[in-house]
């Protein structure tokens, strides 16, 4: 069967390579990919800076944004022929951990994780996956294609309950108002459930016109662009930064109000150095008793809790998150960013 590959740490390594049948050891469920989506992560492990090739082989088959429909599941296993399915991506360290014992992977604490087409485990762009069902999530066929962006959100469903679980530290917090930076399909997620809480939504991004400002409109949320300063009056009592740019961190972080709450969820790249007054960071933090926090992955859970909030979500404003969708041999496509992308998915059913 045919899968996308890289050698991870060459960049540009990538290539549609004929590769096994998927191994019995990855699960006993046999499913055929209908979709995947393409994220930042992706374009990282293709230009060479992040993935790792399961132990004692060079290449690694990427893809963690996943949506199949089973073909073979034993009896009992809690899945039959048929079922639409999302791959949970990280898998419980060996050792475990105390949190990868207590089924929370996402909160790994010795770093001996591993990840479904990230680190040290084959991925979903393959024509054929196998999946363990205590790492299958089953998702109602009504989402559709939709439903590729159950594994996004879950990172954000997670965001959201660690968001409400500090929050909860004070008795009174009752959070009205909240910014979103970024309006990719992360921050546009994060928005999505913001407004399913009922709160007053505010999404910040550099695109001035198109899909984005749209999509956010159309949500009942503000979108902004142009200076995130002018922003300096909303105190926001959450912020969650999609971004990862080192600019819109620093400047995130400085304008929530008491008892604000930044939650970190873009992936900077490092080597952008700022001037930073950490005294009136530490005086501001302290003052108002601020919390910054960065989080990452999800465990079933928020898979869980992902699946339902798209569920809830108007099914037209769903769709229209994904703007193109590529032939699995036309990867290179899918890799490569166009203006007015918001989620690009590689279509298997397309041949
Ligand atoms: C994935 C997460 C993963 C993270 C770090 C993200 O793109 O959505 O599941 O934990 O990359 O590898």
């Amino acid at each position: 069967m045919q899968a996308l590959t890289i050698v991870p740490s060459v960049a540009d390594s990538a290539r549609l390579a004929d590769v096994p049948e998927p191994p019995i050891a990855d699960g006993p469920i046999l499913a055929r990919m209908l979709a995947l989506g393409v994220c930042g992560t992706d374009r990282e492990l293709v230009s060479g800076r992040y993935g790792v090739a399961p132990e004692s082989q060079d290449a690694l088959v990427i893809g963690h944004e996943s949506l199949a429909r089973v073909i073979e599941a034993p009896d009992g296993c809690g899945f039959s022929s048929g079922d639409h399915v999302v791959g949970i991506v990280r898998r419980p360290d060996p050792v475990p951990c105390a949190s990868c014992a207590a089924g929370e992977w996402d909160m790994c604490r010795n770093g001996l994780y591993t990840e479904r087409g990230i680190k040290g485990r084959h991925g979903f762009a393959a024509e054929r996956i196998r999946l363990e069902p205590e790492f299958a999530v089953r998702v109602d066929p009504q989402l559709g294609l939709t439903a590729v962006l159950v594994e996004p959100a879950s990172v954000i469903a997670k965001a959201w309950e660690q968001i409400e679980r500090i929050g909860s530290r004070a008795a009174a917090w009752a959070p009205q108002k909240v910014l979103v930076t970024g309006a990719g399909p992360i921050g546009l997620l994060a928005a999505m459930m913001s407004v399913q809480r009922g709160l007053e939504t505010h999404v910040f991004d550099r695109t001035s016109d198109g899909l984005k400002p749209r999509l956010v409109d159309d949500l009942g949320a503000r979108y902004h662009t142009g200076e995130l300063s002018s922003l300096a009056d909303l105190k926001p009592d959450v912020v969650i930064e999609c971004t990862g740019a080192s600019a819109v961190v620093l400047e995130a972080i400085e304008l929530t109000g008491p008892l604000g709450i930044t939650c970190l969820a873009g992936v900077s790249s490092g080597g952008h150095a700022l001037n930073l007054d950490v005294g009136l960071l530490n005086r501001t933090m302290v003052l108002e008793n601020d919390v910054v926090f960065g989080t990452v992955n999800a465990n079933r859970r928020h898979y869980e809790n992902a699946a339902a909030s798209l569920a809830r979500a108007d099914a037209t404003w769903r769709s229209r998150l994904i703007t193109r969708r590529v032939p699995l041999w036309q990867w290179r496509d899918a890799l490569r960013r166009e203006p007015g992308d918001v989620k690009v998915v590689i279509d298997f059913e397309n041949r």
